[in-house]
């Protein structure tokens, strides 16, 4: 598998590393859930892990947390193995799960005491309320509340501790809009305050929003990893300029240099290095053919797309190889 780093200059220095995980393995059974995965997260750093589901992703944080065993493989968070994880290591530690186990006939004040009382220096609950956005709902049972409203008290109490480091597994999934901004911001601000956070998450554009880097997992293995918008997939530090064209008309007199073209229907998608010069070819071209060039967009591709495009090359990739050890692929 291809596994691509940029923008991280080899890594954290040994050592400095908040998080340290190397050839980390987890096998259920004869399943092998997280194959060979190796990151490290520097202090203050927010890692994003990215993937299909089943690809791993709950498993690894599970782990990192100290809530599961790993199999084989190397785990320090903040220099210590989670397996033996110490009062002051769970008194530095805060987790919202992806599904909470919470006691549903507690009211929610209740369930944010008890759970201060398990940290030395917790953040005041309503303090903790207020962020999370749940301080309107202090005295309704749990089991009363919408799941995005319980969603906010995971997260209410993933950081009563005033953690160090915090996991999030998809910490915004069923959120609404509001919500999830809200979300965001409080992550930020946690960000702002030196917290190291490790999340999960399927939303693409909560990744590009909040995460230093991402490390995407499919199968169990890291097959990608590196800042956001940085992520060197093929094309993924090219520029797409885009316009709209009857099908009909032809491209004749558009003069390209080795750019890339794509004619899709009305689309009409060219893949640049050089997106200034491009432009105006095109638009140069435009003009003395004198269409108006409706739609015209210059872009670089979005997180999303560069993510779609490595699952494709991944599952082919896999494929190819699948039927070549089958005997029955190009050898
Ligand atoms: N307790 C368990 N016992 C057996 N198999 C498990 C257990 N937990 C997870 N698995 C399996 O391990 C694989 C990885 O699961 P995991 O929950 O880590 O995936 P994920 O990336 O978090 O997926 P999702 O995006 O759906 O949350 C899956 O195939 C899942 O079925
Ligand atoms: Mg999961």
């Amino acid at each position: 598998m291809v596994l691509s780093t940029l923008g991280v200059d080899g890594g954290t220095v040994l050592g400095m590393a908040a998080i340290e995980v190397s050839s980390l393995v987890k096998d259920y059974g004869t399943l092998r859930a997280v194959d060979g995965v190796s990151f490290s997260v520097a202090p203050g750093e927010v890692y994003a892990l990215l993937g299909p589901n089943g690809a791993g992703k709950s498993t690894t944080v599970e782990i990192l947390a100290g809530q599961r065993a790993a199999t084989s493989g190397d785990v320090q968070v903040l220099d210590m193995n989670p397996d033996n994880a110490t009062r002051d290591w769970r008194d530095r530690v805060g987790i919202v799960w992806q599904s909470g186990g919470i006691e549903p006939e507690m009211r929610v004040r209740e369930v944010l005491d008890l759970y201060r009382g398990m940290y030395r220096n917790p953040l005041p609950t309503s303090a903790a309320a207020a962020m999370a956005g749940i301080e309107d709902s202090l005295k309704s049972k749990v089991s009363t509340l919408s799941g995005g409203q319980q969603r906010r008290l995971d997260l209410a109490l993933g950081i009563i501790g005033d953690p160090d480091v915090l996991f999030l597994d998809e910490p915004t999934t069923g959120f609404d809009p509001t919500a999830r901004r809200r979300a965001w911001e409080i992550l930020d601000d946690l960000r702002q305050l030196g917290t190291t956070i490790v999340l999960t998450t399927h939303y693409l554009d909560e990744a590009a929003q909040l995460a230093d880097r991402v490390g995407i997992l499919v199968h169990g293995q890291l097959v990608a990893e590196g800042p956001p918008d940085g992520l060197d997939l093929g094309r993924g530090r090219t520029t797409r300029v885009r316009f709209e064209l009857d099908p009909e008309v032809s491209l004749q007199g558009l003069n390209l240099g080795d750019e890339e073209l794509e004619r899709s229907g009305r689309t009409i998608t060219i893949y640049t290095e050089s997106p200034t010069k491009t432009t105006y070819r095109v638009t140069e071209w435009a003009l003395v053919k004198r269409f108006e060039l409706s739609g015209l967009t210059v872009d670089r591709p979005s997180l999303e797309d560069l993510y779609l495009d490595l699952l494709d090359e991944t599952e082919a990739a896999a494929t190819a190889v699948g039927a070549a050890s089958n005997g029955r692929g190009p050898a």
